[in-house]
């Protein structure tokens, strides 16, 4: 069965939105609303995975929002909402922790990162975790999402749940007139110069907002002293830039700001290279500040002016819950015949 194309992502509102949120992800939220019907959603119910204080949760969750308006998300076209606000996550999400398996949950390697050495402690819902993920894509049966590198296992396990449900119900499936499959096999988009930015400490570890040191990223939030400021004392080499791309391979830092550079301008690495190879780091993060305050400071401007009207953007939340809940609720009424609930 051909399933209707429809784009959906989600965002923590948890600390700051940074360069890796931005490049990573929201942008390619941007540029999907031009072909796709998309749904873009705040979710804070993963957010309260680990401990969140309340009153941050409700300004990161307005301020998430807020990104996403900044940066070019048309909330009357698309829609826009927090998790929490449409009940169908959770129990879909319930349905999804009896079709999941344990061994597969096991090798989620982000829940190994975030757990570390106190699992016993860590709440069940981290654990559980990707199989709410999944139910976020698939109460709507989306079938493109638009990620970050770090969350491809996640998405592999969101396949593999849509494939288990498909198998385990087909007959079932049938008879309710849905074919082969009820389910899409959501396609992960991972693509560009920047699915996985890295610290600006420490080519090495990604960019997150977890990290203690605000120098090893750039928030939307930032001004352009900030901006300008953490570029510059961004961790480089002493090498000149390489004119090709071969040349960054060893050099996780140099590749990091290549690429920052070409997400930013929506280039290659290969074009800036072809721009600076050869240059000195100096000169290039000079460039690099220019850049990243022309494209970042606009939207953080806009940004803080969303958030003085939080009546405003809650009403964005509220109208887009209430168009993603007549998609969900749709898909619920299925999945309840399909597994054999009785239901009114
Ligand atoms: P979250 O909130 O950690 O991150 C939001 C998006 O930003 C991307 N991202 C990055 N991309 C490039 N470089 C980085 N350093 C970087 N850091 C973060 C993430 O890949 C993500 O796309 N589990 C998800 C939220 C989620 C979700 C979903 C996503 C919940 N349900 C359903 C897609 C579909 C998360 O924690 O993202």
């Amino acid at each position: 069965m051909a399933f209707k194309e429809r784009v959906f992502s989600g965002v923590q509102p948890t600390g700051n939105l940074h360069l890796g949120n931005y490049l990573g992800a929201i942008t390619k939220f941007v540029a999907l609303q031009e072909t796709y019907d998309c749904i873009y959603c705040v979710v804070d119910m993963h957010a309260i995975t680990v401990w969140q204080d309340p009153a941050e949760l409700s300004h990161a969750t307005r301020e998430v929002t807020a990104a996403f308006i900044a940066c070019g998300i048309d909330p009357k076209a698309q829609i826009i909402f927090n998790q929490s606000q449409v009940a169908e996550h959770a129990e879909l999400a319930w349905i999804f922790n009896c079709v999941a398996r344990l061994g597969w949950l096991n090798r989620m390697t982000q829940f190994k990162e975030k757990a570390g050495k106190d699992r016993e402690n860590s709440s069940v819902g981290l654990y559980a975790y990707p199989n709410l993920m999944a139910a976020d894509i698939l109460v709507y049966r989306a079938t493109h999402v638009p990620v970050g590198e770090d969350q491809k296992q996640h998405l592999e396990l969101a396949r593999d749940i849509a494939q288990k449900f498909n198998v385990d119900f087909a007959k079932s499936i049938h008879a309710h007139g849905f074919g082969e499959a009820f389910f899409p096999l959501p396609e992960p988009i991972i693509q560009g110069p920047a699915t996985r930015v890295m610290s600006l400490r420490d080519g090495t570890r990604k960019m997150s907002k977890s990290e203690p040191s605000d120098y090893s990223r750039i928030n939307l939030t930032d001004d352009a002293d900030a901006i300008a400021q953490k570029v510059r004392k961004a961790k480089t080499d002493p090498e000149p830039l390489p004119s090709e791309e071969k040349g960054l391979e060893p050099r996780p830092e140099a590749d990091n700001l290549v690429g920052i550079y070409a997400a930013l301008s929506g280039i290659t690495k290969a074009d800036v290279l072809r721009e600076f190879g050869g240059a000195q780091f100096s000169a290039f993060k000079v460039a690099l500040v220019d850049l990243s305050v022309a494209k970042l400071g606009p939207i953080g401007a806009e940004m803080k002016k969303l958030m003085q009207d939080p009546l405003y953007i809650d009403s964005v939340l509220a109208d887009g819950s209430q168009r993603a809940q007549v998609l969900a609720a749709e898909t619920m009424k299925a999945v309840k015949d399909i597994v054999g609930f009785v239901r009114r």
